[in-house]
Parts: C-alpha cells; sequence; structure tokens
C-alpha cells in the first residue's frame, strides 16, 4: 500500500485527478470505476478540469460506478447514477453506452447485481477503481463484516450516511433505501486501486485501514492485501497515523 499525503484541499483533489487521469493516459479505452460522494465530488470537478487543459480524450474510456443506492429513481439528486453522470460523463462527452450503472428500481435487485457484475467484470474487467472511504470504513456499501469473498450484492446503508443523504436529499422515511454495490472481491480483482479520504471524520477509519489489522470489521483494511493500492489522503485524515504526517 503506497501513501500519499497531500496539503491543501485543492492539491488533494488534484493528487486524485492526476490519478485517473494518468489511467486514461495509459489506456485511452481503460474501463474505470468510479465512486461517489463528498470527497469524489471536488476529485471529479479536477478532473474535468484537467482533461480539458491538457485536452485528454476521454471518448474511448467506459466508466461505472462502483455502487448504487437502491429503491429510489435515477432523477434523485442522491443517485449514484445521476451524480456521475453530471460530474463525470456529460462534461468528459463520454457517451451514455459507455457509462455502466444498475438500475436503482429493478424489480429483481439480486438478479441487477448479477448482471451489473457481468457488465463490469466481463472483458477483462476493470482496469482502475477510485475509492473512496466511508466514516466506518466500508468500500462502496460494503459495510463492516462483509466478508472479504462477497461478489456484487445488496447490502445496507449505515445509520449516518441514511441519515444524511434524507436529510440533504427530502427522501421520506418510508422509502427504504439499500446499497447495491459491487463485492470487496471484485473491488480486489481490479489490477490497480486508488482511495482518496480527506477531513478528520476519516482519521480514525484512515489509521485503522493502514496500520490495524487486516479485517472484515473494517473493510478497507483489506486494501493492504491488494498489490497496486495507492492511499491519498489529506492531513486530517492522516492525523492518526503512528507514523506521523510526512508529506
Ligand atoms: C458512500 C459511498 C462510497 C463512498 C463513501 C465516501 O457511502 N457508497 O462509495 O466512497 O460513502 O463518501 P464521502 O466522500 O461523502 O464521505
Amino acid at each position: 500500500m503506497k501513501i500519499t499525503i497531500v496539503c491543501g484541499e485543492q492539491e488533494f483533489y488534484s493528487a486524485g485527478a492526476e490519478r485517473i487521469a494518468a489511467a486514461i493516459r495509459t489506456n485511452p479505452e481503460a474501463k474505470i470505476g468510479l465512486s461517489t460522494g463528498r470527497t469524489t465530488k471536488g476529485v471529479h470537478a479536477a478532473l474535468v478540469k484537467l482533461c480539458e487543459e491538457r485536452e485528454i480524450d476521454c471518448s474511448r474510456i467506459t466508466v461505472f460506478g462502483i455502487d448504487e443506492i437502491t429503491n429510489m429513481p435515477r432523477s434523485c439528486p442522491a443517485s449514484c447514477y445521476d451524480l456521475l453522470l453530471n460530474q463525470v460523463v456529460r462534461p468528459l462527452r463520454i457517451s451514455e453506452d459507455r457509462f455502466l450503472m444498475p438500475d436503482p428500481e429493478a424489480e429483481d435487485p439480486l438478479k441487477e447485481c448479477q448482471e451489473f457484475e457481468r457488465r463490469v467484470m466481463e472483458n477483462g474487467g476493470p482496469d482502475f477503481i477510485f475509492l473512496g472511504l466511508g466514516e466506518n470504513g466500508h468500500l462502496g456499501f460494503n459495510q463492516p463484516g462483509t466478508p472479504f469473498g462477497r461478489t456484487a450484492w445488496l447490502s445496507w446503508m449505515d445509520d449516518s450516511l441514511d441519515e444524511r443523504l434524507r436529510r440533504e436529499n427530502g427522501i421520506p422515511a418510508d422509502v427504504k433505501m439499500g446499497g447495491l454495490t459491487l463485492g470487496i472481491k471484485n473491488l480486489m480483482q481490479c489490477p490497480h486501486l486508488v482511495l482518496a479520504a480527506n477531513g478528520s471524520n476519516k482519521a480514525d477509519s484512515a489509521a485503522g485501514m493502514i496500520e490495524g489489522p487486516v479485517t472484515e470489521a473494517l473493510p478497507a483494511s483489506v486494501l493492504q492485501l491488494h498489490p497496486d493500492c495507492e492511499v491519498i489522503l489529506d492531513a486530517d485524515a492522516a492525523q492518526n497515523l503512528s507514523r506521523g504526517i510526512t508529506g
């Protein structure tokens, strides 16, 4: 696991964007997995700017989201589909047939998990996945306790995320949201992973992920076992590392 600590908000987002741009430069036909959330919103904005400035052609890449909130329409602003469509796909002029997402309202969510996984994993699977970190150490929607051998499945949402999404998006209490997600096994099969985390709310899970035991109680700790994984932290997220902040 390579650890990069970046000081400064824009520098942090730019560092993330540089990694995605490098994956596109390495393979202009790359299949790239992306994550949604507060962290990656800034990374995606920096990526769009960077691709414009350097005239990076994104027309032949395929992108997919690693997870999606189920039981509400794609038009909801909280949906990962809508976020990635507006933050990445449209600004980078990627055609929508190169944008893979599960249907959040599929009648049979388990079948939808299998179909989504099949499309993501076919033709050699993803070349690169950019991950965020849950406050409780989740990866995608793989919550603490998820077996590392999991493939795509319908998980649940932790209470704090569930509460925040409802508050920010006015999602009524009777809508039961779920988390359709690639499994940890799928994520670990990708040859190149980058995870970014910022803010002191991520400090405990970041320290556990990097320095703690590899345990299903902290899903992101599995990344210690990946042969090519870089973790980018800002100073706040890095504050609990025993090795100190050196970046
Ligand atoms: C969400 C998403 C993850 C994301 C994580 C971090 O639950 N399912 O894919 O990486 O939380 O989000 P944020 O950056 O908003 O903290």
